[in-house]
């Protein structure tokens, strides 16, 4: 059986690295596999978050999921927090990982930052949840950015060790899916920076929620070179931020960055910054009409996630059952 579990963070808007780099291919594999889509809330409070806009970004990550394509009565689309066995699990994984393991996260480094000291515990021990997530329901594949690559390892190491200790195959090691033009979208700003919630210049991003004319200021302030585009995505070595303009521009077309090129090369990039404005404001668009009229329609979207959550649960209760079982917890 393939099955595929995927996660979003309701931390802040959605912006168009999460769309291009996991949401949008989430959209094209629900055809072939059996999906759940889960708004992660209880990664979300590994950072400070503000109850009122943890509630508000709940219901905006699941609209959003909604309006680009995912239908949830065919998938499982539900928060995190609302399925208790994630966290129980994440408890007997976080007895299972190592803190070597753990130590080598780069994504731990870069947000914990100087003051390691002061990171949550939660923080730290954020891929064992991950993990989780991931192996509560046996999935077999995880369609992600390419910053999450990392995170995957390490739950293919717990599930390995998992299995090894008390010599079971009970885990599949699941396969991560990194695909399309656009695996990671950089900052507007900075080539060599991922697109990121975080980043405090709201200039950086391109935020599902924002207007056609927003959209088409910030691509138009995008950082570029003074050269012109090449006639081949080898010629945008060393241009990190064209290469990133180039590659938004395909993975939104649905065609590679060569082909783009064919088009523009030799061009500088006011014509080309048009044009790709003009493409973006076509494609997201529409999904983000729905998004809005969805954020209306907060007891459709809160029965969505009621909804999700049953269905998860009961997938999840036969794995942790079993999970008792292998480890020796007598079940009262
Ligand atoms: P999160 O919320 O940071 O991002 C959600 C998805 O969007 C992708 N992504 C990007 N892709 C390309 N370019 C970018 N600039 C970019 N920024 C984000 C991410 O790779 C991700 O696929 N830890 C995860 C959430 C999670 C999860 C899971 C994912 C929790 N449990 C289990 C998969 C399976 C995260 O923080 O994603």
């Amino acid at each position: 059986m393939k099955r595929i579990f995927s996660g979003v963070q309701p931390t802040g808007n959605l912006h168009l690295g999460n769309y291009l780099g996991a949401i949008r291919n989430w959209v094209n594999l629900q055809n072939d596999y059996e999906c759940l889509f889960c708004v992660v809330d209880l990664h979300a409070i590994t950072m400070w978050q503000e109850p009122d806009e943890l509630r508000a970004n709940t219901r905006e990550v699941t609209a959003g999921l909604i309006a680009a394509g995912i239908d949830p009565k065919k998938n499982i689309i539900f928060n995190q927090s609302q399925v208790a066995a994630h966290a129980e699990l994440a408890w007997i994984f976080n007895c299972v990982a190592r803190m070597g393991w753990l130590n080598r996260m780069t994504q731990f480094k870069e947000k914990a930052g100087k003051h390691k000291e002061n990171a949550s515990i939660g923080l730290y021990a954020y891929p064992n949840l991950m993990a989780a997530d991931i192996l509560l329901y046996r999935a077999t594949h995880v369609p992600v950015g390419e910053d999450q690559k990392q995170h995957l390892e390490l739950t293919r190491d717990i599930a390995a060790k998992f299995n090894n200790d008390f010599a079971t195959d009970f885990f599949p090691l699941p396969e991560p899916l990194i695909f399309g033009e656009a695996t990671r979208v950089m900052s507007l700003k900075d080539g060599t920076k991922k697109m990121s919630k975080s980043d405090p210049s709201d200039l950086s991003r391109i935020n599902m929620t924002d207007s056609a004319e927003e959209i088409a200021k910030k691509i138009k302030k995008a950082r570029t070179d003074a050269e012109p585009l090449p006639d081949t995505a080898k010629g945008l070595e060393g241009r990190a931020e064209a290469a990133n303009l180039v590659g938004i521009y395909a993975a939104l077309d649905e065609v590679s960055s060569d082909e783009v090129l064919q088009q523009f090369a030799g061009q500088g990039f006011a014509g080309f910054k048009q044009q790709l404005a003009d493409l973006a404001v076509a494609k997201l668009g529409p999904i983000q009409d729905e998004m809005r009229r969805l954020m209306g329609d907060t007891t459709h979207v809160d029965q969505v996630l009621k909804d999700g959550s049953e269905r998860a649960r009961e997938l999840a209760e036969p794995t942790i059952r079993e999970v008792q079982d292998i480890i020796g917890f007598l079940r009262a």
